[in-house]
């Protein structure tokens, strides 16, 4: 039986995507070098490499072992702020680590990839919502790897036939609503987890600039659910297995949520206020981002099931609540 070889596997989105696939009753081979993953997070892929997303050996050595016939290829670094003061870890994690696996599946013949892509190739909207046409002006040198690469695929689409689906996740947020996983970043610097830690009087929390040009002074994003990502994965696979063609498409709500909105879904779910505090403006933030997902939906038929922010706020906290230390045992967390 061929296998979908899924880098980044033991991460937030991937891990996802790795049940996903396993559900739909594909065989799942996950390469991590657990740097940020977890391996706890990979119990339901059918393997499991550990290995550097630049060792060329140990790639091609897993994609003959495991006769892998499609990448999703999730490995990468995500952090838009550690991005500005690191470029240069960037540029060597996010481009060169994806031109290893497409280099290792040009050499293998692997003819299939899904890229994990982000709203970040747009840099600061010149319109919303934001279509897939959308000038791509990255603001970090986050957006700019990504997009290195996304600019990168047509290219080994005309020369060596690999198609890919690039997939641009707005605010993945939430967490696997059976409780199997869930996100747990060290340090967690999104607002969900954060937001929920606060109400849980576990950490400190702060609104970053209530003085934006929006409704309520906040900045708008499109929260997404992992798991809603994780079924679009799959249908870019299918899509591509059936024949279908390159693509790149948004995903998101295409609901603007301010953080203020977020603020008070945490209270609502979890039944208890959340002590903020209001801080400066965070560098590199954009007022508003939210997506126009109707091309993925037209197309492929994407439909997304948990689209309240109540709903995507629910699983997370449920994770959070249970899980405090994440995948973490509360020892390790100590330390
Ligand atoms: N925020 C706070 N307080 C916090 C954390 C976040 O007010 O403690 C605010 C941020 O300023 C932002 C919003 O909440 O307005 C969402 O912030 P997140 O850190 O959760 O997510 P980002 O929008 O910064 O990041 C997401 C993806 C990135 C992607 C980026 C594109 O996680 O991968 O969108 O702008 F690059």
């Amino acid at each position: 039986m061929t296998s979908v070889l899924v880098t980044g596997g033991a991460g937030y989105i991937g891990s996802h995507a790795v049940k996903a696939l396993s559900e739909s009753g594909l065989r799942v081979v996950v390469y991590d070098n657990l740097s940020a993953g977890h391996r706890e997070a990979t119990r339901f892929a059918d393997a499991f490499v550990e290995g550097e997303i630049q060792d060329a050996d140990t790639l091609r050595s897993a994609i003959r072992d495991h006769d892998v016939d499609a990448v999703m290829h999730f490995a990468a670094w995500l952090s838009v702020g550690d991005s500005v003061r690191d470029p240069a870890g960037y540029y060597r994690n996010n481009v060169m680590g994806a031109l290893a696996v497409l280099d290792a599946m040009v050499a293998e013949h692997v003819p299939r990839l899904v890229f994990s892509s982000t709203a970040a190739v747009f840099g600061n909207p010149v319109e919303t919502p934001i279509t897939e046409e959308h000038p791509k002006q990255p603001i970090n040198a986050y957006g700019e790897t990504k997009l290195a690469i996304e600019r990168a695929l047509p290219h080994y689409g005309r020369a060596y036939g690999l198609r890919s689906v690039v997939l641009r996740y707005f605010n993945a947020a939430g967490a696997d609503p059976d409780g199997a996983l869930g996100e747990d970043h060290d340090p967690e610097l999104h607002l969900i987890p954060r937001a929920v830690d606060a109400a849980l009087g576990r950490d400190s929390f702060q609104i970053f600039g209530d003085d934006y040009d929006t409704p309520d002074g906040t900045c708008l994003r499109d929260y997404v659910h992992v798991t809603d990502l994780a079924a679009a994965h799959i249908l870019a696979l299918e899509s591509l297995r059936a024949g279908g063609p390159s693509a790149r498409y948004n995903l998101g709500n295409g609901q603007p949520t301010s953080v203020r909105d977020v603020v008070d879904a945490v209270a609502r779910v979890v039944g208890r206020q959340v002590p903020v505090a209001i801080g400066p403006r965070r560098d590199g933030d954009p007022a508003v981002l939210f997506a126009s997902s109707a091309r993925i939906k037209q197309e492929l038929g994407w439909k997304p099931r948990f689209e309240h922010i109540d709903t995507i706020v629910r699983t997370a906290w449920a994770w959070r609540d249970v899980r405090p230390a994440g995948y973490r045992t509360a020892a390790q967390a100590e330390r």
